[in-house]
């Protein structure tokens, strides 16, 4: 017998990937997975809640045990430091983290400053490249703040390069490699181990399929 299970799944770029790994696992979701915006919806024929969130949210669901189990990019997984397992890496959304700044772009000693939207990231990049920055946190659209002069360089994601590119940035510094993961609340793990675990294992078999 498993027990039911409460998925909390990435809304955006990471969100079709899932899905389709899910259902290439055999699950079975419905259509309301491809177009609704429900920020619930219920599998009961797979004894699952999918909870809808933003992808910075995910691992805090998780870990207030809302969730049983998440997905997450490793970007999030840095920037939150939350208390959860992290069980599988899936392998999609792949991409990484870097700075970037104006072509020509030279450092400055007084004063630099550093706009991200993964402030707790960026600070420890900084700290250990023996770098002293401001970091001011933006929210999205990062790429605008070298462009108007709100800061120097930038730690954002890069993914097919085309927005640094179509705004005439370049990438200074690689940080980190970035896909997603298969997060676990830990009471859960304890509790629902074997229902988990299966999960975990039909993925990791669809990835190991692809890899091959
Ligand atoms: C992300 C990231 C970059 C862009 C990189 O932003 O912050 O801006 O994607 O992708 P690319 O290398 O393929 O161009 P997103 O579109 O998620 O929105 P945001 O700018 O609001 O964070």
């Amino acid at each position: 017998m498993s027990e039911q299970l409460t998925v909390a799944m990435p809304k955006g770029r990471i969100f079709e990937e899932a899905v389709e790994l899910l259902r290439k696992a055999g699950y079975q979701l419905p259509a309301e997975f491809d177009d609704s915006r429900k920020l619930i919806i219920d599998v009961p024929e797979e004894k699952m809640r999918f909870i809808l969130a933003k992808p910075m949210d995910v691992p805090t669901y998780v870990e207030h045990g809302v969730a049983d189990i998440g997905v997450a990019g490793k970007d999030v997984m840095i920037e939150e430091e939350r208390d959860v397992y992290e069980v599988l890496d899936l392998k999609i959304s792949a991409c990484y983290m870097a700075v970037a700044g104006l072509p020509g772009y030279k450092k400055k000693d007084i004063n630099p400053k550093v706009a991200s939207k993964y402030p707790n990231l960026a600070t420890q990049y900084f700290k250990e490249q023996g770098e002293q920055v401001e970091i001011i946190k933006l929210n999205g659209s990062i790429e605008l703040a070298p462009l108007i002069g709100l800061a120097d360089r930038i730690v954002d994601i890069v993914s097919t390069g085309q927005t640094l590119k179509e705004n005439g940035l370049i990438e200074l510094e690689t940080i980190v490699p970035i896909t997603s993961r298969v997060i676990v609340n830990p009471v859960s793990y304890r509790m629902k181990d074997k229902t988990i675990d299966q999960m975990v294992e039909r993925l990791y078999n669809v990835i190991e399929e692809g890899s091959e």
